[in-house]
């Protein structure tokens, strides 16, 4: 199969010097690019900045805000049999980037912000992807209703989900605890606490017996 991923944080830009961003460390995301090679898979991985080196024999494209990752999927995923979203994706970014450096100067700073364009949400209804959807939703509570609502919503086959108010896993760590549901069936997979690198590997297994 081939397979696309998307992965990391993206920065949105203020000015020439300054972006807001996320905690995602792209570990999750990176796992998986590897697991799937280990696999057999050809791997295009679209990333946002992160401290970690391309896994070996992945097509890598670098990208920094969503608009550019959007860009990027929408030039790959027509060409994949499955598209696993694990990037952690701006919702919002500032209407207007300054040119210039945004110098000090009132007690208060406010800055407008706009939704970013949904890359999931889009797959399939403009993008018009048929393949295989795999959403990933971190949530801090009511984690299976706010998935299985994901699920439906952006048309995924599969959606990991986990919890991020929880400081043991997730965001930045090696290990992470997951819920995985399917289109297919009532109850989701419960992947206890366990490395990254297994808990992507149960999911490739997964997406090949979809
Ligand atoms: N995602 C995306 N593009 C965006 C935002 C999110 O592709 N602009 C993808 C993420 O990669 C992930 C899933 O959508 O697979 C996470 O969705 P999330 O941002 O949690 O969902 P929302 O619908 O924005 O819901 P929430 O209200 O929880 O933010």
């Amino acid at each position: 199969m081939r397979i696309l991923l998307t992965a990391g944080p993206t920065r949105e830009a203020i000015d020439p010097v300054r972006y807001l961003s996320n905690r995602s460390s792209g570990k999750m995301g990176y796992a998986i690019a590897r697991a799937a090679t280990q696999a057999g898979h050809d791997v295009v991985l679209i990333s946002g900045p992160v401290c970690l080196a391309p896994p070996e024999k992945v097509e890598f494209v670098p990208v920094i805000s969503a608009d550019e990752m959007y860009e990027a999927v929408e030039s790959e995923i027509n060409k994949v049999d499955a598209a696993v979203f694990c990037a952690a994706v701006a919702d919002y970014r500032p209407c207007m980037i300054e040119s210039e450096k945004i110098k000090k100067s009132e007690d208060r700073l406010v800055i407008e912000m706009e939704k970013t364009r949904d890359i999931l949400g889009s797959a399939r209804s403009i993008m018009g992807f048929d393949g295989i959807l795999v959403g990933f939703a971190a949530e801090t509570r009511e984690l299976e209703k706010y998935a299985r609502e994901k699920m439906e919503r952006k048309g995924c086959d599969l959606l990991v989900a986990n919890d991020v108010s929880r400081s043991d896993i997730g965001f930045g760590s090696d290990q992470n605890e997951v819920k995985i549901f399917s289109r297919d069936s009532e109850d989701p997979l419960s992947l206890p606490t366990q490395s990254k690198d297994d808990i992507a590997k149960s999911l490739i297994s997964l997406i090949e017996k979809q």
